[in-house]
């Protein structure tokens, strides 16, 4: 049998992050030393994007057991009422017609639209997500993702000091939003958690913000001056020198690091076209514990967090 040379090239989409991963497929399994090149640049770039990939759910769970367990996700609007691994990022229902647009799953999507990073209410944040593009709308739908490694590094070097060693208060649920108001409060409780303002990538020691719409108090500071400081943070962050924002084709998929990045969704004619993205998440470790191995492959899944997990 001939073997076939896969020739990864690796190009920067973005001055400052973001690399095009070229020369794979990934809907095969991926041998140990090509995976080694992908888990170098994800540390590196912080977010790829792979182009052409024949996902279908059952090869996106695969190659994204590459980086680690994945989370499970229950039942939920999210998912399509679909527990487990895939969360469907769309505008269309069950039967594949758009839903109107004060259905709960469109207005529950349209959450995405501010800044945020996967799961950081979770007691183990998210690592990693993979979107893959499975229907694209010809104009708009783009996913904006901000560098908050860049924006760290950017920093005056006082205002570094001054974030060093602080921790922000994460929240599933938003104090101004009142769809939020009637929600679980067991749920709401677990999905309260702390994390630190700063994380630290174990592998190159590089350094980023930890904000988005879910961080909203910082610890030892009152409500109100720590909520303006998170919102600066976020406004910093989130500066057009440190976005990339990604125009989806079909057979995109882009993996992106949640620990230094942010990312939300754009708008688009939900009325007009059609959008259908699936997530996989890959769950984290303890915030900031040693990781500096590359992970080993897995097959068995992370224990669902929560009975409701929204993002
Ligand atoms: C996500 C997300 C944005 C989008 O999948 O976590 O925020 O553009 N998606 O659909
Ligand atoms: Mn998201």
């Amino acid at each position: 049998m001939a073997t076939v040379k896969t020739r990864l090239t690796i190009k920067r989409l973005h001055p400052l992050f973001v690399a095009e991963v070229t020369g794979i497929d990934l809907t095969r399994p991926i041998p140990r030393e090509e995976f080694r090149t992908i888990w170098d640049a994800f540390n590196e770039h912080q977010i790829i994007v792979f182009r052409n990939q024949a996902f279908d759910d059952d090869s996106q769970i695969a190659f994204s057991h590459n980086f680690g367990e994945l989370e499970t996700m229950v039942a939920h609007p999210g998912n399509d009422w679909n527990p487990g691994h895939i969360s469907v990022m769309t505008n269309l229902g069950k039967d594949g017609k758009m839903l109107p647009l004060d259905h709960p799953a469109m207005i529950h999507r349209d959450r995405n639209e501010a800044w945020h990073s996967d799961s950081s209410f979770k007691p183990v944040a998210a690592l990693a997500s993979l979107l893959s593009a499975r229907i694209v709308p010809p104009v708009g739908g783009n996913t904006d993702f901000a560098s908050a490694r860049a924006a760290y590094e950017a920093l005056p070097a006082e205002r570094k000091a001054e974030l060093e060693g602080r921790t922000a208060i994460h929240r599933i649920t938003h104090p101004d939003m009142d769809e939020d108001k009637g929600y679980d409060e067991e749920a709401k409780k677990r999905h309260t958690v702390t994390q630190p303002l700063l994380r630290t990538n174990p592998v190159n020691g590089r350094k980023a913000l930890y904000v988005g719409a879910h961080a909203q108090e910082i610890v030892g500071m009152p409500l109100k001056e720590g909520r303006s400081m998170l919102d600066e943070l976020t406004a910093f962050c989130t500066q057009p020198q440190f976005v990339y924002s990604h125009h989806w084709r079909d057979g995109d998929a882009v993996i992106w690091d949640n620990r230094c990045t942010l990312h939300r969704a754009t708008s688009f004619d939900k009325t007009k076209y059609k959008r259908k993205l699936h997530r996989t998440t890959i769950a984290g470790k303890a915030p900031d514990s040693a990781f500096e191995r590359m992970p080993e492959p897995q097959r068995s899944c992370a224990a669902p967090l929560s009975r409701k997990i929204w993002r």
